[in-house]
């Protein structure tokens, strides 16, 4: 496959924090070495700390080669992609400070490339109290080129978008004020993950799956987040103001199911495909009525053993309230009032200090209309009435990234005895790769100005306005989340939840 290079400078705003060296100068590494990013094109580290080029080199080089496990660190690709980074200091709050900025991208524009880009992209990397003075500043020193201009800005914005309906709000309409819609990337990163882009072509590239795929066979679909990790380094205190619920379930969650239960789209287009995504978030509904405790259950992580390691109580973590009711685990039944949807159950759970670190869509099918084989099992004096289980269709998205059926069998043999038996299909053993980070793909997209992988303002608000009931409700109530101990499945209510339903949580693996 021929490998088009992109060209654009990229400027990151808040180089110095953590996302820069773990994901992005990692990415834009990877990038440069298939060939995507051209040497031509200045990567500039940009924040309030004094630092040189070299430093920041150095510190980016270190972060870098700490990921490199399977295979050697390739020290001569490194320093070629060296020369092309660089590092500005600027008061990101300080809107003197663009205009020094602008002139210093323009020499570094020239001398890498011989004249100024056309291109820009701008990757707001900072605490979200930053991103609309960052805006501001690019728009009073003029870097935000005006429609019709032939000079392309384009803005990346790190989640968290708001923490609520009204900061959502609220934050679009300060962005909406300096840039187009068109120039905003809003990025979750589920949406770069290989497994996740292929939900749509699995779908609507093959004929034989899509036909199932609604209320005429569908009993009901699993969403699973599942993560063992806890509150490491010090991220207690950001996740301390937000809680599984606007961490992981308003984004990643409902953007994966987006993709599973959206209809297909006419073109697969930015427009058309987000269009789709749309119309399933207008169309979520609670899974049932009366209030929030009938079809939302929070969770809160108590001490216990994660991967045989004792794990803290969430509250005796690093930065958290000791007396924080913070969610930790969420678990919800909703429902997608629409014709391919009606009346089928959508379970979503995410969770931190679970047993595994696994995120899986499961879809299970109804029973076949009539059971003609049962089968009487027994073990000593314990005999089981087997019958055959319904097909299961699981994409799990990580660890393993895999799809895979489950269907009966007869176990070979004189009676009609039942098995269980799953086709399963490895991305990595298959294809024989590594599997790109979705922050590589992400940062070519906005490079080439693909906005298909991003969050749209209109997608953003409807996933905040379904959301934030929950959230009013759970911060107004005096009852604290259920407890469950680090390393289980999350709290009984979770299983009750589903329970109603004649369904289970399926146990990953
Ligand atoms: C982030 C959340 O958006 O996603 C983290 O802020 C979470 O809390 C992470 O751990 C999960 O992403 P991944 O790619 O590791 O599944």
């Amino acid at each position: 496959m021929t490998v088009e290079p992109t060209d654009a400078s990229i400027l990151i705003f808040g180089a110095s924090g953590d996302l820069t060296s773990r994901k992005l100068i990692p990415a834009l590494f990877q990038l440069s070495r298939q060939g995507y990013l051209k040497p031509q094109n200045p990567v500039i580290g940009v924040a309030r700390r004094e630092m040189t080029d070299e430093v920041f080199r150095e510190e980016m080089k270190q972060a870098v080669a700490a990921r490199f496990s399977r295979e050697p660190f390739p020290e001569n690709e490194w320093l070629l992609f060296a020369q092309q980074l660089f590092y500005r200091r600027i008061n990101i709050s300080d809107a003197q400070d663009y205009t020094q900025l602008k002139n210093e991208v323009a020499l570094l524009e020239k001398n890498l490339r011989g004249a100024e880009h056309h291109t820009r992209v701008v990757y707001l990397a900072t605490t979200p109290s930053l991103f609309s003075d960052a805006v501001e500043g690019l728009h009073q020193s003029g870097m935000i080129p005006p429609r019709g201009s032939d000079e392309r800005l384009r803005v990346v914005v790190e989640k968290p978008f708001g923490h609520d309906l009204a900061s959502a709000q609220d934050l679009t309409a300060r962005l909406a004020s300096k840039l187009r819609e068109d120039q905003i990337y809003r990025i979750d990163h589920y949406l770069g993950k290989e497994t996740v882009q292929n939900i749509l072509l699995f779908r609507f590239g093959n004929a034989i799956f899509e036909p199932l795929l609604n209320r005429n066979h569908v009993d009901h679909i699993q969403i699973t987040v599942a993560e063992s990790q806890g509150m490491e380094g010090s991220r207690g205190g950001y996740y301390d103001t937000s809680g599984a619920l606007r961490d992981v379930l308003q984004n990643h969650v409902l953007q994966l199911l987006c993709l599973i239960a959206m209809d297909p789209p006419s073109l697969f287009q930015a427009r058309e495909i987000r269009d789709e995504k749309m119309k399933v978030l207008q169309a979520l509904r609670p899974g049932k009525t009366g209030p929030v405790a009938n079809w939302a259950v929070r969770g809160q992580y108590a001490a216990g053993l994660v991967n045989r390691q004792p794990a803290l109580a969430y509250r005796e973590e690093e930065r958290v309230n000791p007396n924080s009711n913070r969610e930790t685990y969420v678990a919800m039944q909703v429902a997608i009032d629409n014709w391919r949807w009606a009346g089928v159950p959508f379970y979503l759970r995410t969770g931190k200090r679970l047993p595994k670190q696994v995120t899986e869509i499961a879809i299970q099918f109804k029973n076949p209309p009539l059971n003609l084989f049962s089968t009487v099992e027994c073990d000593g004096d314990l005999c089981d009435l087997v019958e055959t289980r319904p097909n299961q269709l699981i994409l799990r998205i990580q660890p393993q990234e895999a799809i895979s059926l489950r269907f009966s069998t007869k176990r070979p043999g004189m009676q009609y005895q039942i098995q269980p038996v799953s086709m399963d299909f490895g991305y990595e053993s298959h294809f024989s790769v590594q599997l790109p980070e979705a922050y590589e793909r992400l940062l070519l997209d906005v490079m080439r100005g693909d906005s298909t992988l991003f969050t749209r303002s209109d997608e953003l608000e409807a996933a905040w306005r379904f959301v934030t009931p929950v959230l009013q409700a759970w911060e107004s109530s005096s009852s604290p989340p259920e407890c469950y101990p680090a390393g289980t499945w999350g709290p009984a209510g979770a299983d009750r939840l589903i329970a109603e339903s004649r369904a289970r949580w399926r146990s990953p693996h």
